[in-house]
């Protein structure tokens, strides 16, 4: 795994070539970013691995209980050691009710992290959140993603976690 490009001003760090075994060490890095309240909106082609991260996210996050896709209901949430985790998947959203239809925390509620399949349209309720975006290389079968804070709470962490050593940490994980 190489190390990322960090852009500070941007607020956005950018993998190249990440295979599936990968994402374990990228896991372990968003989870020491994300502190709870927390949305990450991920956005992707069909396919690209956003259930696949999510399930990884979960994990590393200690969710023992396995994550399945929450394709037709839409929101799954896990308890955890008094965190709310909420898998989201907005694919189907247009067919079914507004997005007010759904169960999900309001805006800075403590202790939640809401992390959406399809995200994008959760920007307008959650003003403070994460974007990620996955795109497959045809070449490779891997995976650029980027990763970037939007808003004041997540760029102030997206700041402290890369002065705590990001590139180091995902450097390590797995050499050049
Ligand atoms: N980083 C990766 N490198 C290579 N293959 C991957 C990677 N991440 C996921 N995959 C593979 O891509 C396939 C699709 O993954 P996944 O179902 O997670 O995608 P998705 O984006 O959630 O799809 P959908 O748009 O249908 O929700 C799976 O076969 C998975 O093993
Ligand atoms: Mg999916």
């Amino acid at each position: 795994m190489r190390e990322p490009a960090v852009d500070l001003r941007a607020a956005e760090v950018t993998w190249e070539g990440l295979s599936e075994d990968d994402l374990d060490v990228l896991a372990d890095v968003l989870t020491d970013m994300l502190r709870p309240p927390a949305v990450v909106l991920l956005t992707g082609p069909l396919g690209s691995g956003k259930t696949t991260l999510v399930r990884k996210v979960f994990s590393a996050w200690g969710v023992g209980q396995p994550v399945k896709s929450p394709t037709f209901d839409l929101v799954h949430p896990y308890l955890l050691n008094g965190l709310r985790l909420y898998h989201v998947d907005l694919y189907r959203l247009s067919e079914l009710e507004g997005l007010e239809s759904l169960d999900l925390p309001a805006p800075d509620e403590e202790g939640t992290v809401v992390v959406a399949e399809w995200g994008e349209p959760l920007a307008a309720i959650y003003p403070d959140h994460w974007k990620l975006r996955l795109d497959p290389d045809p070449a490779s079968e891997t995976r650029r993603i980027r990763f970037s804070a939007h808003g004041p709470r997540a760029e102030l962490q997206f700041r402290a976690g890369v002065a705590r050593g990001l590139g180091n940490l995902a450097h390590q994980g797995g050499g050049q």
